[in-house]
């Protein structure tokens, strides 16, 4: 495997899957807060109360980082913590923790990568009828002013949303997600997915204004669809997927228009598109962030209300989320989406696998297939990179065994292993394996 001397190598989190500390120096509740709260919307009805402590164990979890090699960190800030309703008046202790945060990072030669919003919405502005309300761009613009007046003399790299797919989708139709609205029919969906639109292009032209030579970016969650057979209904249902998943979110931001083919689709279920909106949201960016994780074989199902697919699982092996590895579909979807959407850079800002680890008497965990999973798809990056995508840099996902959604703790995706009943930390032999790679 070949990567270039400044390749960016890094680890992810996100702050209400380690953060902990809910209620300390003023910070907000949240969506997650309340969801995780609900009985029956978690897994064992787990929250993110203490999650990995990180709250007060970041100068450790520094050393964490350290000790992996890496030469960056991304990290999510809970807009809760700067503004406790999520708009007025900023919380200075909220602030200073992440500016002590990116202190240590810098101290230590890591690069601060900042995601403004990795789901965990303020509850007042949740009240006020979150993303559905058109006018939440404004807020989100503020709290983007706020942070980045704060932090921006330090950190240079900015993401403004974190897989917008799915804070629209499992949060506004499977109800999967905070704050759980369940739909039967996709309207609300794409109100929110419009609405993070104009959020996204508010929050960096304020960036932009506010931080000269700052690089700002955002982050998809891509998912490369295949067909089952190359039968033309097949063929046209991976297509529709890919419209649902994939361009939904590419096109506006990339060329400042929906997919007509999808618009064809929702055509009685869109919100109102003002002029000027993809305007708005197509404001040139310096980075995509690509979290990948599996990938999508699609068969034609005109029984499935909606757009007329099932999704198939072919022979193959599945990690402890029943998601397929598959690294081929990470060397097809670079070379897609350079081929298709030219951004400047790309960087992959996830991925990983959860397995379910042992640890040993002697503080191990043998966690082979994790190991596996890294190599293959560095193997796909560095392929990439051969072949002319420029990719920059790969986040892991994740630093640490964390709270991992509706699964609360139960799937294990970090390179170090967590006891969550005294919070102590191992590295895995995939952590040693990729500090090797980062290391070189
Ligand atoms: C992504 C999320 C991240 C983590 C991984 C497994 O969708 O961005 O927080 O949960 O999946």
């Amino acid at each position: 495997m070949q990567f270039p001397d400044d390749f960016v190598w890094g680890a992810a989190t996100a702050a209400y899957q380690i953060e902990g500390a809910v209620t300390e120096d003023g910070r907000g509740t949240s969506i997650w807060d309340t969801f995780s709260h609900t009985p029956g919307k978690t897994l064992n009805g787990d929250t993110g109360d203490i999650a990995c402590d990180h709250y007060h164990r970041w100068r450790d979890d520094i050393g964490l980082l350290k000790a992996l090699n890496v030469n960056a960190y991304r990290f999510s800030i809970a807009w809760s913590r700067i503004l406790p309703v999520g708009r007025g008046k900023p919380n200075p202790a909220g602030i200073d923790f992440y500016s002590r945060l990116v202190d240590g990072l810098l101290e230590a030669g890591i690069t601060p990568f900042a995601t403004l919003y990795h789901w965990d919405l303020p509850q007042a502005i949740q009240d006020d009828d979150g993303w559905m309300r058109r006018t939440i761009a404004d807020d989100f613009a503020h709290y983007a002013d706020v942070i980045s007046r704060a932090l921006g003399d330090r950190v240079r790299h900015w993401i403004t949303l974190n897989e917008p797919w799915v804070i629209a989708w499992a949060g506004h139709m499977f109800g999967e997600h905070a704050p759980g609205h369940r739909a039967s029919s996709p309207a609300a969906a794409l109100t929110v997915s419009h609405n993070l639109n104009l959020a996204h292009g508010s929050a960096v032209a304020v960036l932009r204004q506010n931080l000269p030579g700052a690089k700002i970016g955002t982050v998809l969650n891509l998912n490369p669809a295949y067909p089952a057979t190359n039968k033309s209904a097949d063929m046209e249902a991976a297509t529709r997927f890919d419209g649902f998943w994939n361009r939904w979110y590419l096109d506006p931001i990339f060329r400042g228009h929906y997919p007509a083919d999808m618009t064809e689709q929702y055509a009685e279920f869109l919100p109102e598109i003002r002029p000027g909106d993809l305007d708005r949201a197509r404001v040139p960016l310096d980075f995509l962030g690509i979290n990948y994780y599996s990938r999508a074989v699609i068969q034609d199902d005109a029984d499935n209300a909606g757009l007329g697919y099932a999704m198939v699982s072919p022979e193959g092996e599945y990690t402890d989320m029943r998601w397929e590895v598959y690294p081929q579909g990470l060397f097809d979807l670079l070379m897609r989406v350079h081929r298709d959407y030219a951004p400047r850079e790309i960087y992959i800002t996830e991925n990983g696998s959860a397995w379910v680890d042992t640890l040993t008497e002697t503080g191990e965990v043998h966690d082979e297939r994790r190991t596996a999973y890294l190599a293959s798809h560095l193997e796909a990056c560095s392929r990439a990179i051969a072949d002319g995508v420029p990719l920059k840099g790969y986040f892991a996902w994740s630093l640490l065994d964390n709270f991992e959604w509706a699964f609360g703790y139960s799937k294990r995706f970090g390179l170090y292993y967590v006891d969550f009943a005294n919070q102590q930390r191992y590295l895995k032999d995939s952590g040693k394996y990729f500090a090797r790679i980062a290391g070189r």
